[in-house]
């Protein structure tokens, strides 16, 4: 079954960007392993990232037409768009919140709060990349 991955502004530097926070395995190799994960536990997955707030909203509007169940690490837009609250409430399907640093440990007083968070069966923080894969047991195991 199909499963969406979904990353916000910024992660596409993935690898090369501040890595002593988001470590050095780069987005192409998020995308392959996120993609490789999905196979083993049978699952069909489509990974996206983008910097364009409105096409993330496009691909969670679709996602809500097609009740497809979503990975999502919104990056920054987490800590303060209401147009992604909006978007991520009208889910259907299970939708997992990610992010590989710890976002409610970290300094910066406005990553401290999530709009992601209310919608999100499950939100897995500071745990790399490999929270992906641990987001994607999650929508296997139903
Ligand atoms: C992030 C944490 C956010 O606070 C930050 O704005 C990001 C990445 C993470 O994956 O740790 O861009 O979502």
């Amino acid at each position: 079954s199909k499963v969406l991955v979904l990353n916000g502004p910024n992660l596409g530097r993935l690898g090369k960007r501040q890595p002593e926070i988001y470590g050095s395995t780069t987005y192409a190799e998020l995308a392959a392993l996120c993609v490789t994960w999905g196979s083993t536990l049978g699952l069909d997955v489509e990974v996206r990232q983008t910097n364009h707030e409105g096409e993330l909203l496009d691909w969670l509007n679709t996602a809500a037409d097609d009740a497809t169940p979503v990975v999502l690490n919104a990056a920054a837009w987490t800590h303060y768009s209401y147009a992604l609250f909006d978007a991520c409430a009208q889910l259907t399907a299970p939708l997992v919140e990610v992010h590989i640093s710890a976002p409610s440990k970290r300094p910066e007083e406005f990553r401290h709060t999530s709009v992601v968070s209310p919608h999100a069966v499950l939100v897995i923080e500071g745990e790399g990349v490999d929270g992906y894969r641990r987001a994607l047991e999650f929508i296997a195991a139903g």
